[in-house]
């Protein structure tokens, strides 16, 4: 039995301003704006500046789900990042972000669990408010794919950007966390994995990691492709199941915005018609634990979403790892926070 209720109460979200279009990805690799459209859905991406950190992604998109909420930094009880790509290995982001907010003393932690840390993050911070833990919770997912992408590896490079999306989620009379389903299979880190900066290939030992390029994400698509369309669905069934729900009550699902067919084939598992299904992997293509937050963001933004929905947030990703929340939209305001390059990074290539 929980003692609260938990809603979002703001949402923001980013993306630098740097775009690699596909007709780029076609000077760096073997590839066609015809065959990335075709497989992927992806036309372009957002793409920080050489300096830049995801933490530079991080803070303007807190601050507009702060302002979006109405609150200040100093109301937050716990801020959590969702990242694969943190500003060092550590501290957490989340301790960055906490003082570039200029607070101290906030409880601040990491989630790494890749593509599925927006929805793990959002289970986190509703359990911890439903249980009186905490009243508000800042949550971000924020990512700088970019910088650890491998510009001469087509089967990748051609898929991820840049970008962060943060919501507050506070308590509230009426509880929006309707039920959830979370999940990971690890047996197999390589289908989808960064090999080095841990313990296995640390930094340290000689050369090992820049000659066989063990600092970029390595993926076996196929294999990924195939997990995700499954588990996505089921997924999806099981936080409907929990919920009390079907398949005809969702009003709204915001996936992972991986690949387009990914996509495309999970609600047709699922029977959802495709109007109901929020897709922006044209502009941004994939950004991982941001993508989520971005696509729902936008969602709001344009008055899809409404007050009273129902909206199946649902993602997969490297671990391997899964996640959906089923959540009544309680009306939220959301803000974009409109980037620019520092003026000490301007004249620097896009990446
Ligand atoms: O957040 C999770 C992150 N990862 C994912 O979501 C990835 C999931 N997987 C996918 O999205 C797809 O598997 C990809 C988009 C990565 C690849 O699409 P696919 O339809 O599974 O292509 P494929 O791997 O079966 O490759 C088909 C062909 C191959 O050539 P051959 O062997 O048929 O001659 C590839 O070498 O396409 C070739 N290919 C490319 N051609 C042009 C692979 N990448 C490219 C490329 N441009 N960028």
């Amino acid at each position: 039995m929980n003692a609260y209720g938990a809603a979002i109460t703001g949402v923001g979200f980013c993306a630098p301003p740097g775009v690699l279009t596909n007709e780029d990805l076609e000077k760096l690799v073997d590839t066609s704006d015809e065959w990335i459209t075709q497989r992927t859905g992806m036309k372009r991406r957002h793409i920080i500046w050489p300096e830049g950190t995801t933490s530079d992604l991080a803070v303007p998109a807190a601050k507009s789900a702060l302002q979006a909420a109405g609150l200040a930094a100093k109301d937050i009880d716990c801020i959590i990042c969702a990242t694969a790509t943190p500003d060092y290995p550590f501290p957490a982001l989340a301790c960055i972000v906490a003082a570039q907010l200029g607070v101290q003393g906030t409880p601040a932690f990491d989630i790494s669990i890749a593509c599925s840390g927006f929805v793990y993050a959002l289970t986190t911070a509703a359990s911890l408010i439903r249980s009186g833990v905490f009243r508000s919770v800042l949550i971000i997912g924020a990512e700088t794919l970019s910088k650890i992408t491998d510009y001469t590896d087509r089967a990748t490079c051609v898929l991820f950007g840049d970008g962060a999306g943060a919501a507050i989620v506070e308590r509230a009379d009426e509880d929006c966390f309707l039920g959830a389903d979370l999940g990971a299979d690890g047996s197999d880190p390589s289908v989808l994995y960064l090999p080095g900066g841990g313990s296995k290939f640390p930094y340290n030992k000689n050369g090992e990691l820049a000659d066989k390029r063990l600092g970029y994400i390595k993926m076996q698509g196929q294999s990924v492709f195939k997990f995700a369309v499954n588990q996505m669905a089921a997924s999806t069934r099981n936080a409907l199941a929990r919920a009390g729900l079907t398949t005809a009550d969702i009003d709204f699902v915001v996936p992972h915005q991986a690949n387009l067919r990914i996509v495309d084939a999970t609600i047709k598992m699922l029977g959802v018609p495709q109007a109901k299904c929020i897709v922006n992997i044209a502009e941004y293509g994939n950004t991982s634990a941001a993508s989520i937050p971005i696509a729902l963001g936008e969602a709001v933004e344009s008055g899809l979403i409404k007050k009273g929905n129902v909206v199946v947030l649902v993602a997969f990703g490297g671990g391997l790892s899964w996640g959906s929340v089923v959540w009544r939209w309680s009306g939220a305001p959301v803000v974009r926070a409109h980037l620019q390059r520092p003026a000490a990074a301007a004249g620097a290539g896009a990446h």
